[in-house]
């Protein structure tokens, strides 16, 4: 059995897509499937952590030893980590929040009607920057999931969420990022700190990226 280097921590992971409503029947949404946030709570909970894993809607079972909290809309989302924030020594923000959602949810299915149609969208509440915001204790972990310009937008995320690392995905490449077993990142941190890991699978990952945030992070002593 592994060290329980995370014993007595509580640890919060979101994970999954959310789900934003237009009708009663339909919803915007991105590709998520939940696998690397899973991996995330699964090697928090094998490390000893109290794990709390606030999920949008996916078909992953829950890992054992993790309590699940589910919920569907980014603005769900936020309130569902809001309340285990203050608590919470880590929070790792592996879903795929949604950035915008319709202004108005129509309370009957829309209709087809003749010429095209538009659905106005307004932006959702960054959830980790609010949590970058309000941080006192907590170490911030945010992804960010990149199409290009990798390492420039995740720095820029490091900065402007105050987040203390975030990992970042090419989702453009093959096997890397959404729906994949696999996934290759780039973990950026304060003082320029930069480490790549391979292609692996995303539970290994998961534990290696958790070992290493521990260690460098001294998180066993605090
Ligand atoms: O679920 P899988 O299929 O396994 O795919 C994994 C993944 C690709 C979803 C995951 O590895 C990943 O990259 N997650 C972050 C996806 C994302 O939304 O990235 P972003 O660059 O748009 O956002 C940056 C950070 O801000 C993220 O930590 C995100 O959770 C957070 N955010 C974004 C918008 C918002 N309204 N609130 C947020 O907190």
């Amino acid at each position: 059995a592994r060290p329980k280097i995370l014993a007595g921590k509580k640890v919060v992971v979101t994970a999954g897509p959310t789900r934003e409503r237009i009708d009663p029947v339909r919803f915007l949404t991105n590709f998520s499937s939940g696998k690397m946030g899973y991996a995330m709570a699964q090697a928090a909970a094998e490390m000893g952590a109290e794990t709390i894993l606030i999920s949008g809607p996916v078909s992953l079972p829950v890992p054992s030893g993790v309590r699940r909290i589910s919920v569907e809309s980014a603005e769900d989302m936020l309130n569902a980590v809001k309340a285990e924030y203050a608590s919470a020594d880590v929070v790792i923000k592996t879903a795929a929040v949604a950035d915008y959602r319709p202004i108005t949810v129509e309370a009957q299915k829309m209709k087809k009607k003749e010429g095209g149609a538009a659905i106005e969208l307004e932006r959702t509440v960054d959830i980790l920057q609010t949590l970058g915001q309000e941080k006192s204790h907590q170490l911030l972990i945010g992804f960010a999931a990149e199409t290009n310009d990798v390492a420039h937008y995740a720095k820029g995320k490091l900065v402007r969420k105050n987040a203390d690392y975030i990992i970042a995905n090419d989702v453009s490449e093959a096997q890397a990022g959404f729906e994949s077993d696999t996934n290759r990142v780039t973990v950026y941190g304060k003082d320029d700190f930069e480490y790549s890991f391979e292609m692996m699978p995303k539970d290994e990952l998961a534990r290696r990226l958790l070992q290493m945030i521990v260690e460098r992070e001294a998180l066993h002593d605090r």
